[in-house]
């Protein structure tokens, strides 16, 4: 019969069909195409009303196998569809829990930061207190109260980064109004006595600037700590016991001074402290350039010139102070080769402080 081989023909087609469907949307187009309100089953069925009534039975018996095959195939396929997509999904998000995990670092203080905080320590411990004064600086408090001359060579603008005046350019250096960035933290010096009467014991730890160009023993941009002491009766042995005890505490008490003669124009008399080589213990090496010293500070008694713009009265009065680089002190303990390392920020370098 006719029909019935149609029957059979469009089994056939959709079994291979749903076989093919590699998605289920696929299969679903399927599944419309065939069973759907206009698939090509549903129309043989809609026909069966025209056929005789000894036909009708074997046709509908047929038509029901067929709906009844292709449903139970579209199920299965389904469902073998719908296991292999979650697979790929699972595969897909999967996670590698034995992959290692990114590492946070801890944040910490930078090496500077770390020293700085050391020897404020150390004089707080002493009875000293902590001054600050501006970066931007009036060259009186940079030079001029420091009892420099005007010619004096660290007033020129080679050496002194000189701030601009707004809409005219440069300030010549020696001019009463000029600015600039500090050079050393000396001028803190000259703040603190202005406001505070003796007796004055401060530390000014601080930023500094000179232009150098950077290379492994100058940045042009560093960090200073100045102390100051002002009282009655002090001499340069109490400077001397008071750096002895700084070496000692940064670099332990097997550690040797030595203060050489040298000039300051706002101390007299001055002088330059170096600590004895920590790697040759003063036999000389490399490291001291054979000469068993690391030079480590500048300091002197302060200069009654420098009492006089402050209105202390130097009879009356005795003032020691000292400047020292803290990145050298760093380079010094730590043996760095080039101070730029401080600045550059590569981790591996900084982490190991
Ligand atoms: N300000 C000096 C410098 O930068 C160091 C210093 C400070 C010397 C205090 C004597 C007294 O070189």
């Amino acid at each position: 019969m006719a029909l019935i081989d149609d029957l059979r023909s469009i089994e056939e087609r959709a079994l291979a069909e749903i076989s093919a469907a590699c998605e289920l949307e696929a299969l679903d187009a399927v599944r419309v195409g065939v069973l759907g309100k206009k698939g090509s089953l549903t129309a043989v069925l809609r026909g069966l009303g025209s056929l005789s009534a000894h036909e009708r039975p074997a046709v509908g018996k047929v038509s029901n196998e067929v709906r009844a095959t292709l449903e139970s195939a579209i199920t299965a396929r389904k469902e073998t569809l719908s296991a292999s997509a979650l697979a790929d999904r699972i595969s897909a998000e999967a996670v590698d829990v034995t992959l290692p995990g990114r590492k946070r670092l801890p944040g910490r203080a930078h090496l500077i930061s770390q020293i700085t905080a050391e020897i404020i320590d150390i004089f707080v411990g002493l009875g000293y207190r902590v001054a600050e004064g501006p970066e931007v600086e009036r060259s009186y408090y940079n030079f001029t109260a420091l009892n420099h001359p005007l010619t004096h060579p660290a007033r020129a603008a080679t050496d002194t980064f000189y701030v601009m005046e707004p809409g005219s350019g440069p300030i010549e250096p020696g001019a009463t109004t000029d600015v600039l960035l500090r050079t050393h933290t000396s001028p803190v010096q000259i703040r603190v006595m202005e406001k505070h009467k003796p007796p004055v014991y401060v530390i000014a730890p601080g930023r500094v600037y000179r232009r150098d160009i950077a290379d492994p023993s100058h940045l042009p941009q560093f960090h200073q700590i100045e102390g100051l002491a002002v009282d009655a009766g002090l001499t340069f042995g109490d400077l001397k016991g008071t750096l002895d005890h700084l070496c000692h505490e940064l670099f332990g008490r097997d550690r040797k001074t030595r203060f050489r003669p040298h000039f300051f124009p706002f101390t007299e008399p001055s002088a330059e402290v170096d600590v004895s080589c920590g790697i040759c213990e003063g036999s000389g090496c490399r490291f001291c350039q054979n000469t068993g010293w690391l030079e480590i500070l500048g300091c002197g008694m302060v200069d009654p010139n420098v009492f006089g713009h402050v209105d202390i009265d130097s009879e009356k009065y005795v003032g020691f102070a000292f400047g020292l680089g803290v990145e050298r002190i760093a380079a010094l303990r730590y043996d760095i080769p080039d101070l730029r390392m401080l600045v550059e920020g590569d981790m591996r370098f900084l982490r190991q402080f």
